[in-house]
């Protein structure tokens, strides 16, 4: 059943229940196969649910393969700001576009962390995404020393603010916000649904002031089918991004179902 947070629309983008997974460097052709096998075979029990998943690039192909005609949607974890050219180990969003890619992560804060995206990089690749046609999923994170340091409404907004700057040079197309406390990434600590929400709050009223209230925020951290249930009743929590539980079908599905 679909519930009334499932019938808020978005521009043209529906701020419907978005659960992606984001497989980080994990996988291979065999267990990809058995995950996707079960996720491509599930989706249809899952009616007001969009599912993605975020794979490493060389199983773009795989996935597509495996999820094309379900209503499952796939796409990578990172991209290059630029289109083409003398870029050496780096993938376009056409390229994406090419293999079907719905979406795409930008500024997840492990690229933040160890390959040094900056905040107006993860703009240009936000904006990069949007001209191939992708939906890019812009990532923003406090450390736990930033958090600590009561540091985590100006870091989140500096890191959301880049992303509008860039936006604002021209791109208006779908896109959705990820709010993934760095402290929470991986380490079986996760956000409270209380205080998840406060940042989500705060994201949503700048997001109101550029006039993109409706765009859909996910929250990521931790999420497991234990705790999704409590997030996604948050009013401003629209789905999460999931590390970790998204390897093991069972788990996703059930997150994916909160
Ligand atoms: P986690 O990762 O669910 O394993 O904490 C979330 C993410 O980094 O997207």
């Amino acid at each position: 059943m679909e519930g009334p947070d499932s019938q808020r629309q978005v521009g043209s983008l529906m701020r419907k229940r978005l659960v992606v997974g984001n497989w980080k460097m994990n996988g291979g052709l065999a267990a990809n196969a058995t995950l996707l096998a079960a996720v491509a075979g599930s989706w249809k029990q899952l009616p007001g649910r969009e599912i993605a998943v975020c794979v490493p690039y060389p199983y773009l192909a795989q996935a597509q393969a495996a999820l094309q005609g379900t209503a499952v949607g796939w796409g990578a974890q990172d991209v290059s700001e630029h289109v083409s050219g003398a870029y050496t180990g780096e993938v376009s969003a056409g390229m994406l576009a090419e293999f079907g890619c719905r979406y795409v992560l930008t500024g997840h804060s492990e690229r933040r962390q160890h390959f040094g995206d900056t905040d107006a990089g993860v703009g240009a690749k936000t904006v990069a995404a949007m001209r191939a046609g992708l939906i890019p999923i812009a990532c923003v994170g406090e450390t736990l020393a930033e958090r600590d340091g009561g540091m985590t409404g100006p870091v989140v907004l500096r890191q959301l603010d880049a992303v509008l700057s860039a936006l604002a040079q021209g791109a208006a197309a779908p896109w959705v916000l990820a709010y993934e406390p760095v402290w929470a990434i991986g380490t079986g600590r996760t956000a409270a649904p209380s205080e998840a929400q406060e940042v989500h709050a705060t994201l949503r009223a700048r997001l109101a002031a550029a006039g993109m209230k409706d765009v859909p925020l996910l929250y990521g951290g931790s999420v497991k089918a234990g705790n999704a249930a409590a997030l996604f009743a948050m009013a401003d929590i629209d789905g999460g991004l999931i590390g970790g539980a998204s390897l093991d079908a069972a788990e996703f599905l059930a997150i994916a179902a909160a």
